[in-house]
């Protein structure tokens, strides 16, 4: 168990990344190494709905599970000492991120292209895998996607290392993020 976290004064943590970079797994490491507790706000949404991520977007469309997204997120925002894996889509909108600037630690999980791909590939329960399916489209996603990746607080580049390294780095640089709030 590591305890550095326990010198941290931000009360959560927000794993943020494209589709395939890795945050539940290294959600769920990290949450396990640090004695936090590990969400993941799609399975949240599941929950809530009793649906399947694929059903609300073919039943009611993409705007509806924004929306829901958004709301889960603004319902998980007074929780303590939790990890959450968030979509890759929801750094997309302003209104998440003034509900994350205010209750989370932003770790961007910085992962290449190809990587995700090779990942998330096939994956039918990723539903926007259909509305971007030739590697050019959702390369063309990916990359317009970057810059709003890119406001998290803590960037961490997870190429070739593994999850568990990768947890300990976001310990350490939690720690540095912390003591630079002032
Ligand atoms: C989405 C990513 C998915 C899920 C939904 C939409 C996106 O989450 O929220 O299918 O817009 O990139 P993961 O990033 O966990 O795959």
């Amino acid at each position: 168990m590591i305890d550095a976290f326990s010198s941290i004064s931000y009360s959560n943590i927000a794993l943020i990344g494209f589709m395939g970079s890795g945050k539940t797994r290294v959600g769920k490491v990290l949450a396990q190494s640090t004695g936090w507790t590990f969400l993941d706000l799609d399975a949240l949404i599941v929950e809530k709905t009793n649906c399947s991520i694929p059903e609300i977007f073919s039943r009611y469309g993409e705007g509806y599970f924004r929306e829901l997204e958004t709301e889960t997120l603004r319902e998980k925002s007074s929780l303590h000492q939790t990890v959450l894996s968030t979509g890759g889509g929801l750094p997309g909108r302003e209104e998440n991120w003034k509900i994350l600037e205010r209750s989370y630690l932003t770790v961007y999980l910085k992962c290449t292209f190809n990587v995700c791909y090779k990942r998330i590939f096939g994956d039918r329960n990723r539903p926007l895998l259909a509305q971007f399916p030739d590697r050019q489209s959702l390369l063309a996603l990916y990359q317009k996607r970057i810059p709003y990746y890119e406001r998290s607080r803590v960037i961490i580049d997870t190429a070739h290392r593994t999850p568990n390294a990768i947890a300990r780095e976001i310990v350490l640089r939690a720690r540095t993020a912390d003591s630079s709030q002032g």
